[in-house]
């Protein structure tokens, strides 16, 4: 059976803690120069109708460093759903390639995709979700802080597809997660009771506020995203107005932990939502998060493209000396 990753809910906690401890080892591998061609052969396909630089380049990286290939294909280049029905799309996908990495506008698309195809199907950010983005940012957590059960993260700003998927994985991970954003901005309101729901079990709190400062009382973690997220231009002047007193500056920082994280998703919007000030300062790990995006995704991959073998430390091991002819 092909396994998707559409959404961080539809993920066991298990499961993440496995992508941890997968993504660790690919990690050292990758720094000690030592290969790990564990997905030989296999071919990606980026399918994506927004731009892209991370998620792009840290799949292409991935299938790269991973001994596969990947193929990208751009907004224009098949238009799913226009060009040709997205069922036929995928139908026609899964005879060539082993896994399909999709960033669409609409997250039923994205579904849609994953209920036709027959390969892996893995959210590459939707309207909606953004699971990759926070299953390396919860990784990133995991290598500062030793630990995530119980963190306070403060996540300032809109409560947009990265807000949504932070929800999810909070609740997952029994992460004290307080939202702030102005009225009207609150996150999906499904995702939220449901996440909610789901924080019963694991002692996780979830809360939305619309007071910045008293989000970031005491909080480990202060998290931000943009203002105005791709496909919502044509509302950049309201925003810019609705957000005012929503930035991460020195000054909103100042009331967090004294060894508060400052976390972004990037793309940045400097001077809006964050100053360079913070971007940069000490307590940044903004570009540790961008590395991790390409460690956790690689195991990722192979955990839902290498199909023959569990990804246990010891099997890639094998697999390794027999690529070798070993
Ligand atoms: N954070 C993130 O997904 O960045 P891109 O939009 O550049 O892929
Ligand atoms: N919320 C942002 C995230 C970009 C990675 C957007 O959707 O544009």
């Amino acid at each position: 059976m092909k396994r998707d990753l559409v959404s961080i809910r539809d993920l066991a906690r298990e499961e993440i803690e496995a992508f941890f401890v997968l993504a660790t080892d690919l990690k050292q591998r990758l720094k000690q120069n030592k290969a790990h061609p564990l997905l030989l052969g296999k071919t990606l396909a980026l399918v994506f109708e927004k731009p892209s630089l991370r998620t792009r380049v840290t799949f292409e990286v991935a299938m790269t460093q991973l001994g596969g290939h990947a193929i990208y294909l751009a907004p224009q280049d098949i238009r799913l759903g226009a060009r040709e029905t997205v069922e036929d799309g995928a139908r026609n996908l899964s005879r060539w390639v082993d896994g399909i990495v999709a960033r669409t506008f609409d997250h039923a698309l994205l579904e849609l995709l994953a209920q036709y195809a027959t390969v892996p199907v893995i959210n590459g950010l939707t309207d909606l979700l953004h699971p990759c983005q926070v299953l390396g940012d919860l990784f990133t957590l995991q290598e500062k802080r030793g630990r995530l059960n119980g963190l306070r993260v403060a996540f300032i700003g809109d409560g947009n597809n990265v807000c949504n998927s932070w929800l999810y994985g909070a609740a997952k991970m029994g992460i004290h997660l307080i939202v702030a954003c102005p009225p009207g901005y609150e996150p999906h309101r499904d995702v939220f009771t449901k996440a909610r729901a789901e924080a019963e079990a694991t002692q996780a709190r979830l809360e939305v506020i619309s007071d910045p400062v008293q989000a970031v009382k005491g909080a480990d973690v202060v998290y931000t995203d943009v203002w105005t997220s791709m496909g919502h231009e044509e509302q950049r002047a309201r925003r810019m107005r609705d957000f005012q007193g929503f930035q991460v500056n020195q000054a909103l920082v100042a009331s967090a932990q004294k060894d508060v994280l400052v976390m972004h998703c990037l793309p940045a919007h400097r001077g809006e939502e964050i100053t360079d000030e913070v971007m940069d300062g000490p307590y940044s790990i903004i570009l540790d998060q961008a590395e991790n995006r390409l460690h956790v995704q690689k195991a990722i991959l192979v955990t839902l493209l290498e199909t023959s073998e569990p990804p246990a430390g010891e099997t890639w091991l094998r697999r390794l000396t027999r690529s070798r002819g070993g």
